[in-house]
């Protein structure tokens, strides 16, 4: 199973980190010195993904700022002689014609972003890959995930799962466990979303996906479901009936940075991973606790 290309869905309004989010789109904040969306495209691009799609919406201009070249930029640090600048700028673009940008015009839900990547995706299987959640690993999550459909039957869809406490089960799409085979499993039943104590495992679906693009019709109808949204894992329940979901218990600690705590801590574990960095921020740490904690 080849996956060529990959989905972001982009157009959240980041109301968890507002006022940070007011002007400027949440896929911008930093984690260390790179904004998340940088960190999800690399890992796409190290799992073998060739297309990148984002689904944007109104105030996300940045994003396809990013992802271009900046001639003035490139022109006035190759005058100065900033070789190690101009390397990191050219290490994180994008081929020529690698992305794409369509625009979610109202905030449906997740479902109906994936949806509006119909065209671009077309009849092959691919990744969705939600810019929020970062995982600290090497390999990636989605080249875990990728590994992992390798050896799955043709016309397998593949989630993310990571176990949540029992009290927190209620914020995600929970995925009931069936044959297991090592990190593995065969998913039984998914539910976005429910009500406390009636979720049927702790496996929560995390933010990186690999779907069968029979989705997309099932998407072009999908009703409204928890909160008032299209909701993807509803439309996965009802393509689920025909094709087979395959849960990956994945290596790598998940951070949910659309949270203030998730984006504070990421900066932490980001910045600890980064040899550059260590030792300093340690010592940071070590004064900050010594002296406030
Ligand atoms: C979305 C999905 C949910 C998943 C979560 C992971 O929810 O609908 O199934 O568990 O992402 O972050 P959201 O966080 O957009 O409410």
């Amino acid at each position: 199973m080849k996956i060529r290309k990959a989905v972001f869905p982009v157009a959240g309004l980041g109301t968890r980190v507002l006022p940070a989010t007011k002007a400027m789109p949440k896929e911008m904040l930093t984690i260390v010195d790179r904004p998340l969306i940088q960190y999800v495209f690399d890992e796409a691009r190290e799992a073998g993904i060739e297309h990148f799609a984002f689904v944007t919406g109104r105030n996300k201009t940045a994003i396809e700022d990013h992802f271009d070249r900046m001639y003035e930029l490139d022109a006035t640090l190759a005058a100065r002689g900033k070789k190690t600048e101009m390397e990191i700028l050219a290490r994180d673009q994008p081929e020529a014609g690698a992305v794409s940008f369509t625009r979610q015009q109202a905030p449906l839900g997740l479902g109906h972003a994936v949806w509006c990547a119909r065209d671009i995706v077309g009849d092959e299987p691919f990744a969705v890959v939600l810019p929020d959640e970062l995982v600290l690993n090497a390999p990636g999550c989605l080249a875990q995930m990728i590994a992992a459909a390798n050896d799955l039957p043709e016309k397998s869809n593949v989630l993310a799962v990571q176990e949540v406490p029992a009290d927190q089960t209620h914020q995600y799409g929970i995925c009931g466990v069936g044959k297991r085979d090592g990190k593995i499993f065969e998913v039984d039943g998914m539910v976005e979303k429910p009500a406390k104590g009636t979720a049927p495992s702790n496996y929560s679906i995390t933010g990186r996906y690999i779907l069968q693009p029979e989705i997309f019709k099932i998407l072009a109808t999908q009703e409204r479901g928890a909160g008032g949204e299209i909701q993807l894992t509803d439309a996965m329940i009802g393509l689920s009936k025909t094709q087979k979901f395959y849960g990956v218990d994945f290596d790598g600690e998940r951070h949910d940075c659309g949270s203030k705590s998730g984006f504070l801590r990421a900066n932490i574990a980001f910045g600890m991973a980064r040899a550059d960095l260590r030792d300093g921020l340690r010592d940071d740490m070590k004064r900050y606790l010594g002296s406030k904690g």
